[in-house]
């Protein structure tokens, strides 16, 4: 029988600011399982808790209650030095502002990552010209950021974020700072990682944009209403 293994599973996640008088409760009791291989789009309002729980399924930020089990290990549970490789190696993060360097060409910029996780250097620029061929940008390799569109240079974020295949993809409004059309460049390559065989979890704020993912998750005031 088929089954589709859980990768990400999070159960009864609470995020709460300001405990006690002004308490926001940024994430107000959030379940939710996420198979390999899958794409799913988690839409809501501005404010509705979108970027607290991507911050918290990419290990940058912990719950103030609740489990995480990301491929069956408990996040809660690791070393500072093991989330630290997970966000590395396990995850490829794609936020709004595309974050590049602008005094680096877009080689440079998808290169400098790996650099970090210490591929050697014939290595970083191999993995870097893939991933630069991936999203169509062969012919921008030596272009600075204020060389290149919002679309390519979104292009270049997400090489950076896949240089090193990472089998997860976590995209925080990618296309919000975007044209339509660049939107839609966007949308393509995301589906086109997820048909590789990629997980991928796109946040926004546009019904439109989610409507081309696998699944459709809703939230609202931090509570999941459909999915
Ligand atoms: N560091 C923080 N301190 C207090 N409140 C916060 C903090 N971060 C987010 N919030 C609040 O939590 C709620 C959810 O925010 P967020 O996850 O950024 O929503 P979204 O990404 O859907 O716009 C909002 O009401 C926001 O004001
Ligand atoms: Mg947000």
């Amino acid at each position: 029988m088929f089954t589709i293994e859980n990768l990400i599973t999070i159960s009864n996640i609470y995020k709460i600011y300001n405990k006690g008088e002004n308490e926001v409760r940024a994430l107000n009791g959030v379940s939710l399982s996420i198979g390999e291989g899958e794409f799913v789009a988690i839409v809501g309002q501005s404010g509705s808790g979108k970027s607290t729980l991507m911050n918290i399924l990419g290990c940058l930020d912990t719950p103030t209650m609740g489990e995480y089990y990301l491929d069956g290990e408990n996040v809660a549970g690791l070393s500072e030095k093991r989330l630290t490789q997970i966000r590395n190696c396990e995850l490829g993060f794609v936020f709004q502002g595309f974050n590049l360097i602008s005094g680096l060409d877009a080689l440079e910029n998808v290169e400098l990552p790996l650099l970090y996780r210490g591929i050697p250097k014939s290595g970083r620029r191999a993995l870097a010209q893939e991933a630069l061929s991936k999203v169509g940008l062969t012919n921008r390799e030596n272009h600075k950021p204020d060389q290149m569109s919002g679309g390519q240079q979104q292009r270049v974020a997400i090489a950076r974020a896949i240089a090193a295949k990472p089998p997860i993809i976590l995209a925080d409004e990618p296309t919000g700072n975007l044209d339509s059309k660049s939107g839609a460049a966007v949308m393509r390559i995301l589906n086109s990682l997820n048909e590789e065989g990629k997980t991928v979890v796109l946040i926004t704020h546009d019904e439109k944009i989610a409507a081309s993912a696998g699944r459709v998750v809703q939230i609202q005031d931090g509570q999941i209403v459909s999915q």
